[in-house]
């Protein structure tokens, strides 16, 4: 029979990554070139029908800038999915996802499903971080991979949608 899911579900990311742009995209199917930087955090929901459920996403956007780190438990706490965002044009995003990837492991709820996105794939020419690398790492630390763009919507719905299938079904 058809279920009802709610699902709490946190961005993590590097300041700029593409956090609020993905969601926005998601949410709203919109994409803007100057977003701006998020203060502490945002909230969104949206529904996805997925196989036999309806999943209820609510959405905790968090500040990327390392000011707001301090309120990220109150976010990633009871949550059953995460995405942890890098850009694929800037190393230094990478090597904080895989900070935030470490504090989840940490503190994060156990079941958590986890996804690593890759943003700006639409920046081709301006890759610093190669997609086997990421693949790699996220293989041996139990998340799934994706490259994404908030700009084109490439995976955008995909990643969404992979997360809802992988959530325990109560
Ligand atoms: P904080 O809220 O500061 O932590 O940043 P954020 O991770 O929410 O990043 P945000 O969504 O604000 O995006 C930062 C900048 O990158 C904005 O100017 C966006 O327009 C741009 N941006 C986001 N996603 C993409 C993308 O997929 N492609 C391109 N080309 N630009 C993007
Ligand atoms: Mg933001």
């Amino acid at each position: 029979g058809n279920k009802n899911i709610n699902a709490k579900l946190v961005l993590l990311g590097d300041v700029g990554a593409g956090k609020s742009s993905l969601v926005l995209r998601f949410v709203k199917g919109q994409f803007v070139e100057f977003q701006e930087s998020t203060i502490g955090a945002a909230f969104f929901s949206q529904t996805l029908a997925v196989n036999d459920a309806t999943v209820k996403f609510e959405i905790w956007d968090t500040a990327g800038q390392e000011r707001y780190h301090s309120l990220a438990p109150m976010y990633y706490r009871g949550a059953a999915a995460a995405i942890i965002v890098y850009d694929i044009t800037n190393q230094a995003s990478f090597e904080r996802a895989k900070k935030w990837v470490q504090e989840l492991q940490a503190q994060g709820n156990p079941g958590m499903v986890m996804a690593l996105a890759g943003n700006k794939v639409d920046l081709l020419d301006a890759r610093k971080v190669a997609a086997e690398e990421a693949q790699t790492y996220a293989q041996e630390n139990g998340l799934f991979f994706k490259e994404t763009s908030a700009k084109t919507a490439s995976n955008v719905n995909e990643i969404f949608y992979e997360i809802a299938k992988r959530l325990p079904r109560v």
